[in-house]
């Protein structure tokens, strides 16, 4: 799986990708489209995707999005706003890498620390921040609705 960044012939493959897991952030094109079309109201974006290379024949070799990240960059603050693997490339570090070209952008942008909100029943998502170093900082009573749901804070500091 290769790592790099997105670009706006993305957004079909990033929307399907999360179209198909309830448990991913949800958002209308749009949002996606205005990703790739920074203006001053909007704050910085970081968007990458996985792609895998499946070869068909020697002379034939497609490739597919097989997980995407969202981040941005308010005033110095990194968000993780989304971060999606597809369910059969799960487990394989494709999320872990793709966190990781988030992380190498936090220090370069001389930013200490990400933060993010999560669905406390989001157990997978949970057990890979973890993993990832991040830390619960704080919960928010009743913040998701389509179901009801409290949001745990999470943030990872960086040295
Ligand atoms: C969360 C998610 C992106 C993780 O992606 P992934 O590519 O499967 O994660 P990785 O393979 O890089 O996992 C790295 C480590 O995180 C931890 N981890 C990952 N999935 C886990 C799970 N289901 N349960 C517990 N720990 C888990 C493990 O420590 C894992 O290392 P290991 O496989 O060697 O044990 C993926 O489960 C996903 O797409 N979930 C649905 C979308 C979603 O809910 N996104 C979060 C929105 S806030």
């Amino acid at each position: 799986v290769n790592i790099r960044s997105a670009t706006s012939a993305d957004i079909p493959f990033m929307l399907a990708l999360e179209r198909d897991c309830a448990s991913a952030a949800h958002w209308a094109e749009e949002q996606y489209r205005q990703m790739f079309q920074p203006d001053a109201g909007v704050p910085e974006r970081f968007v990458v995707v996985g792609e895998s290379q499946v070869v068909q024949s020697a002379e034939d070799a497609i490739s597919s999005v097989v997980g995407f990240l969202v981040a941005s960059n308010v005033v110095g603050e990194w968000e993780l706003e989304n971060i999606v693997v597809a369910p059969a490339m799960r487990r394989k570090g494709v999320g872990k890498r793709l966190l990781e070209t988030l992380l190498a952008r936090v220090r370069d942008t001389n930013s200490a620390s990400v933060f993010l909100e999560v669905r406390e029943s989001n157990a997978a998502a949970r057990g890979f921040y973890e993993a990832a170093g991040f830390r619960l900082t704080g919960q928010r009573k009743s913040y998701y609705i389509n179901p009801i749901e409290n949001a745990l804070l999470y943030r990872r500091d960086l040295a």
